[in-house]
Parts: C-alpha cells; sequence; structure tokens
C-alpha cells in the first residue's frame, strides 16, 4: 500500500517538477539542460542556461554570475545563431565526445571535438564550462576559458596557444541587445615581444599597451598596478598569454571589452548593487593609438589636442587636416635633413 502510495506520488510529482526551472551540477549521457533548467557550479558562484538579452525575444545558452542580482553574462556560445521566439534549445553530450546545442532548427552550437569513451560536462566556480572525460582520468576535451566572448575573468589567458596556433581573444557585441560579434577584438600581439593590442575591424589599432619587458607593460604604469588584481604574461614553449588573478578571491571583478570599443575593468558593489568602472581603456583622447602621428605629441589639455613635437623643426604633413582634427598624417621635418 504504502508503495503504491510513493509510486502514485511519483507520477503526480515528477511531471509538475519539469515545468519549474531545475538546477542540474553535471550534463552526462543521461542528463541533459534543457531551456527550463540551470548548471550551476558547486559554490554557487556561476550559472549557465539561456538568457533573451533585450526584447528581440532572441535566445542564447551563455554563463552569468549566480551570486549577483544583476545578470551580468560573460560567455555566450551561439553568439550569431540565436534561437528564435517559439523554438527551444537543450544542451547535450552527443557521442563522439561533442558539447552540442540543438534547436527544432538544427544544431546552432556545437563544440567540434571528438573523444573515446563517455564525457561529462560541468560548470566550475571560476565561471569555466569544462567538458571531460568520465572515468578515472578526467581528461579535459573542450573549456569554455579558451573560447572567450568579450569579458575576461580571472584565471583566463588573452594569447596564443604556439602548439594549435590557436588564439584567445576577446570580442565586443554588436549591442548591449546583441551578442553577436561586434567591431572590436582585444588579443596579445604574439609577434616579437608581447603586446596588448585593442583593434577595431581586422587592422585599426585603436589602443596598445606594451611591449611585455619581463617585468611588466613598458610605457604603461597605470595598466596593471593596483590592490585589487596581479597580472602576468605567461611565456614559455606552448603559449604566450596575458593573465589575471584577484588579490582577494572574495571580490567580483571582470575585464570587458563593451560594444563601444572600450576596455572596462569593474568590480561588483554588493551595498549599492551595481557594477564599479574602475578603470577604462584607453583612458583618454591621447590613449588613442598614433593619434597624432610621427613626431606628433598630444595634450589632454589643450583644444587642439597634437601638436609637432619641435616646432621650430617640424610642422603638420597635411596642414589643412591638422586643423580640422585629422592628426593622422603627423609632422614632418620643415626642412629635409642632409645625408
Ligand atoms: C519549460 O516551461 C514551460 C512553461 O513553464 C513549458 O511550457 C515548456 O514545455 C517547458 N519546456 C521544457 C523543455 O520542459
Ligand atoms: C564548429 O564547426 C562549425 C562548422 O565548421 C563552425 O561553423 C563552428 O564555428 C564551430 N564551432 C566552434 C565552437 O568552433
Ligand atoms: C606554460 O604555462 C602554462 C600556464 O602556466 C602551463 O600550464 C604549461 O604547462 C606551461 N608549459 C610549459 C612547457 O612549461
Ligand atoms: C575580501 O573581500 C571581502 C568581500 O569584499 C571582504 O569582506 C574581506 O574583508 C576581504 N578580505 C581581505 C583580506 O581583505
Amino acid at each position: 500500500m504504502e508503495r503504491v502510495a510513493i509510486f502514485v506520488l511519483l507520477l503526480v510529482t515528477l511531471p509538475i517538477q519539469k515545468i519549474y526551472t531545475a538546477e542540474i551540477d553535471i550534463i552526462s549521457d543521461l542528463q541533459f539542460l534543457t531551456e527550463n533548467d540551470t548548471l550551476v557550479s558547486s559554490a554557487r558562484t556561476f550559472e549557465l542556461g539561456f538568457f533573451k538579452p533585450g526584447s528581440s525575444g532572441n535566445s542564447y545558452l551563455g554563463i552569468w554570475y549566480k551570486k549577483i542580482s544583476v545578470k551580468t553574462v560573460v560567455w555566450v556560445a551561439n553568439r550569431d545563431l540565436p534561437l528564435s521566439v517559439g523554438s527551444s534549445g537543450v544542451l547535450k553530450i552527443v557521442h563522439p565526445g561533442s558539447l552540442v546545442l540543438m534547436s527544432n532548427n538544427g544544431i546552432m552550437w556545437s563544440s567540434n571535438t571528438t573523444s573515446s569513451g563517455n564525457a561529462i560536462a560541468k560548470l566550475d566556480d571560476m565561471g569555466n564550462l569544462v567538458m571531460m572525460t568520465d572515468g578515472d582520468n578526467k581528461n579535459i576535451i573542450w573549456q569554455s576559458f579558451d573560447y572567450p566572448t568579450d569579458t575576461l575573468l580571472p584565471g583566463m589567458k588573452l594569447g596564443r596557444d604556439l602548439l594549435t596556433g590557436r588564439e584567445q581573444r576577446l570580442s565586443s557585441w554588436k549591442s548591449s541587445e546583441d551578442p553577436a560579434p561586434g567591431e572590436f577584438t582585444d588579443s596579445t600581439d604574439t609577434h616579437g615581444y608581447p603586446q596588448y593590442v585593442l583593434k577595431q575591424g581586422a587592422d585599426k589599432i585603436k589602443f596598445r599597451v606594451g611591449p611585455w619587458n619581463g617585468m611588466g607593460f613598458s610605457g604603461d604604469s597605470t595598466f596593471g598596478r593596483n590592490n585589487i588584481f596581479t597580472y602576468n604574461m605567461v611565456i614559455n614553449e606552448t603559449m604566450v598569454a596575458y593573465t589575471y588573478d584577484l588579490i582577494n578571491s572574495s571580490v567580483v571583478s571582470r575585464l570587458t571589452l563593451i560594444s563601444s570599443g572600450e576596455l572596462q575593468r569593474s568590480v561588483w558593489v554588493e551595498d549599492a548593487t551595481n557594477w564599479q568602472l574602475v578603470v577604462r581603456f584607453p583612458r583618454d583622447i591621447c590613449d588613442l593609438y598614433n593619434i597624432c602621428g610621427a613626431y606628433g605629441s598630444c595634450s589632454t589639455v589643450k583644444t587642439q589636442r597634437c601638436s609637432c613635437l619641435d616646432e621650430p623643426k617640424f610642422v603638420p604633413r597635411n596642414s589643412k587636416g591638422w586643423e580640422d582634427a585629422d592628426w593622422s598624417g603627423g609632422c614632418m621635418r620643415r626642412t629635409s635633413l642632409e645625408l
């Protein structure tokens, strides 16, 4: 009699439970993630699930902070291919060893990996979604930290894997409502001495810090020195990458390349329930890469920002443009050097 009662109870409660959001801690062969579920890290710092930015109704698979009250997405899987209104998605592991986001319109995103044997996926407390082999050796098959979106979390790397040639870089969202890759990217230039480069489009350098001199970025004392985080450039046979760690691990801080092309470091202030901007790059117009061109010098106090370094000897290359605030031509000598 008692058994029958439990059986009946199960029948009644199971379908009801599925309607409400369920938290799961692992994706495996037996367990997948639907639109109503979230995957939560063990200390409940991060959460993975579906979110709808803005008013479009489009839905994306992403990772956000679990602990803070303002939903702040730090990683997105299907950036270019949202689930449209009415279609539902499922994140599951597909043999052999691929993490796949499926919808009624087909595959929306895939880790494109393979593995022999079973795999599981977990979200760790750093905010890293990790798929690994499900055996005694938990070999990593794929991890979201290797594929940043617009945010660098503590412990992530921005640089290049020298074995595979793969680059980890940040790319801005198109707008605050559209996580598709926007105009700006942030990367570590690993040709020669590593330097930190913010680009607009494929070629236009907007801001640069460096080169790295082994201790810090030369020419910039404010990029890293502070009491929130420590940073480092990992340089060895397998990688060249910028990385940072929090001095106090209870502090919530992120580095984000926002859609207007500014790199912002912010810290979560619980009492004020908002993100406090700590520093932004470029800090001002004079921080823009090569703003005054060759032999030019920049001032944030003068209205005419750029002037030639040595005015008795140098003049603007393009004097008309110079007056109209196009300083890109830089300066040239009044009289050419006698060689
Ligand atoms: C998710 O929940 C909604 C309503 O709460 C329900 O209509 C939908 O079928 C659920 N989806 C899945 C995959 O369980
Ligand atoms: C997986 O492969 C498809 C097809 O080649 C590609 O479009 C997609 O960007 C790849 N996904 C990832 C996460 O690299
Ligand atoms: C290079 O540095 C990374 C990060 O510290 C480390 O995981 C890796 O094992 C190092 N590789 C070598 C060859 O030392
Ligand atoms: C670390 O940060 C937490 C939260 O802001 C704070 O309560 C704590 O006092 C800090 N610890 C240290 C050693 O500064």
